[in-house]
């Protein structure tokens, strides 16, 4: 069932407010300031909010306190935190219609966060497959804030009563939690205050894999640069990037069975789909019995053909931090409005006293 979040917005409805038409709901996404954007963060995110914001009032977020569950050096998390911000305009997200913000200039976050700290249990953050991977083997020396991750995600979206949550599916199982959170809060304290966020995934770019390995995820964190594509990498990188990408010895198959047991093929055949808005199956029909370094060649066209234009425009971007600076000034602002209001709502139905404030 639709949950109503009109009724509680006293009186103004941002979703609804101005002369806007009527949105289907409330997106709120975020991705983390560590390292660099690359293809995986394009495909798997970015790219799917951008045909998003007409549908729906959006906010996406840049998750700096997230990102500080695993050290970072400072100066690299601001560079970074600009550079995600930077990478959203640049892929389309449109700062005058969308509210694009920084986590930790949103204090309603950390503030709801603690309240979920108290709701979610520990038996449930103990399933939690991205504990298990990011802490690796000596759990004990792992930050208790990695440990808590998912509730402050939660808060994250619940702040703002959103509808729903496009990301990828490596992010399904913290999703869930937040649904069980929403419920559990609402089921303690005898209230309807959060909806229960849908996740959105789709796309056939939802899993994009390392180019060096096709059964592991590309990711910011792999110490291999040829394992992923960055959004500010120039052409003659994407072209060096592609060529050395592991590939198997049989030519490509014609259809996606054929792919089975080739995960290299698979991952480098569902880029080509996802970066030329095509199904795997009319791929194939294109490639069928072609040799890896020919389709490379292809891929590498439509990876520059779609990345190129926006590398430049973050690059143009990067070169003005003022400007990026004062888009997430506005953005902080009207999530700062959002969110407050919805933190005096859970402050209330928790018992904590008005402050007076
Ligand atoms: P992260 O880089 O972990 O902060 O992820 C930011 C967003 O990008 C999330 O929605 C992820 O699910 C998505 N994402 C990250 N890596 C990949 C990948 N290799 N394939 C698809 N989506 C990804
Ligand atoms: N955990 C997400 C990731 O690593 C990032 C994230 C934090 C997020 N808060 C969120 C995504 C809220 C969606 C909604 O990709």
């Amino acid at each position: 069932m639709a949950p109503n979040i009109r009724s509680t917005q006293q009186g103004i409805d941002p979703m609804t407010s101005g002369s806007t038409p009527q949105k289907q709901g409330r997106i709120l996404s975020g991705i983390q300031p560590t390292g660099n954007l690359h293809l995986g963060n394009y495909l798997g995110a970015i790219r799917n909010w951008a045909a998003m914001q007409a549908d729906f009032q959006c906010l996406f977020c840049i998750v700096d306190m997230h990102a500080i569950t695993i050290w970072q050096e400072p100066a690299e998390l601001a560079r970074a935190t600009r550079e995600v911000a930077a990478g959203y305009i640049a892929a389309g997200l449109d700062p005058a219609a969308n509210t694009l913000f920084v986590q930790s200039h949103v204090p309603a976050h950390a503030q709801l966060a603690w309240i979920f700290n108290c709701v979610a249990r520990i038996g449930w953050l103990n399933r939690m497959t991205q504990f298990k991977d990011k802490a690796g083997k000596n759990r004990e020396a792992a930050s208790s804030g990695l440990y808590v991750y998912p509730n402050l995600m939660a808060a994250d979206i619940l702040v703002y009563k959103a509808t729903h949550v496009p990301v990828g599916e490596d992010q399904k199982q913290h999703l869930e939690l937040a649904r069980d959170i929403a419920q559990k809060f609402n089921n303690d304290y005898s209230t309807e205050l959060f909806p229960l966020p849908e996740p959105v995934i789709q796309g056939p770019g939802m899993r994009v894999m390392s180019l060096r390995d096709g059964t592991k995820k590309m990711s910011k964190s792999d110490p291999s640069a040829y394992s992923r594509i960055n959004m500010t990498d120039s052409e003659d990188d994407i072209a060096q990037k592609i060529r050395k990408a592991t590939t198997d010895p049989a030519p490509l198959p014609g259809s996606v069975e054929g792919l089975e047991g080739r995960p290299e093929a698979s991952n480098l055949l569902n880029i080509y789909a996802a970066l030329t808005d095509r199904t795997l199956a009319e791929v194939l029909a294109e490639t069928e019995g072609w040799q890896f370094s020919q389709f490379k060649t292809r891929l590498t066209e439509a990876a520059v053909g779609v990345l190129g234009p926006i590398t430049a425009e973050m690059q143009r971007l990067m070169a003005d931090p003022a400007e990026i600076d004062s888009v997430l000034k506005r953005g902080a602002e009207s999530a700062n409005e959002i969110a407050s209001a919805v933190l005096d709502e859970a402050y209330s139905a928790v018992g904590f006293l008005p402050s007076g404030r």
